[in-house]
């Protein structure tokens, strides 16, 4: 099972991906926690590099697909042979949302190296966070990276809504203004509804 966390910076996706990540290992699931961009040596060191190089639109995607395929190719899908619940901070909606609508980068480039870095394994279920812009900037206080300007950060944000409704049977939204355990709990009652993983009952 493949569970995705997604949102703009700032609305509490690491937080949750880490308490579902400690509940099932707490609850004797077989359960492996990834940051995308991240999880191989060779990902995070693309990682440092997105965040220290102000590189073009295309240059940028291409490296986050970089660093997914060897994520997904080294650890995502190698865990889930191994029967493991893969969770992952950021996936190929943050693309979408962020090289897609807000650096511009045409749809269907974007959708055809997604696929490609992915290998068409989608996630099962996808929660997106959503909270206001200024909720975000507040949480993410002084320390910005280039991706966390104000006016970049309202696209990217516009966008997520607009694919969390264009996939309506994947992707769940989630008011991520709430304290961190009413969403945790809401996480826990829709991983039951939509795929059948009872875990209010560990
Ligand atoms: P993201 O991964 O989306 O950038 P984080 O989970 O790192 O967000 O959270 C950003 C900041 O907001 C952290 O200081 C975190 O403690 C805080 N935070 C996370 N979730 C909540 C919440 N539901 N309510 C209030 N603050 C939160
Ligand atoms: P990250 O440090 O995980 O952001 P945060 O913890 O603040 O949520 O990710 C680094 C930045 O990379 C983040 O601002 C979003 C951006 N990003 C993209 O632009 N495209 C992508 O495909 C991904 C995965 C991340």
């Amino acid at each position: 099972m493949l569970i995705t966390f997604e949102g703009i910076d700032g609305s509490g996706k690491s937080t949750q991906a880490r308490k579902l990540y400690e509940y099932l290992i707490n609850s004797g699931y077989k359960a492996s926690l990834y940051r995308d961009p991240g999880g191989t040596e060779l990902a995070e060191r693309i990682r440092e590099l997105i965040l220290d190089f102000d590189v073009n639109p295309i240059t940028e995607l291409l490296l986050f697909e970089t660093a997914r395929s060897s994520l997904v190719w080294e650890r995502v899908f190698p865990d889930l042979k191994e029967g493991r619940i893969v969770i992952l901070d950021r996936f190929i909606d943050s693309t979408v949302a962020y090289q897609g609508y807000g650096r511009e980068i045409n749809l269907g480039t974007v959708s055809i190296l997604n696929h490609i870095a992915i290998r068409g394994r989608k996630p099962d279920i996808t929660f997106l966070l959503n909270v206001p812009l200024d909720v975000a900037l507040t949480r993410v206080g002084q320390k910005r990276t280039r991706f966390e300007n104000g006016e970049y950060l309202r696209k990217v944000r516009d966008a997520y809504i607009l694919i969390a409704h264009q996939e309506k049977e994947r992707i769940v939204l989630l008011d991520g203004t709430r304290n961190e355990d009413e969403v945790f709990m809401e996480v826990l009652k829709l991983l039951k509804e939509r795929l059948g993983l009872d875990l209010l009952k560990c």
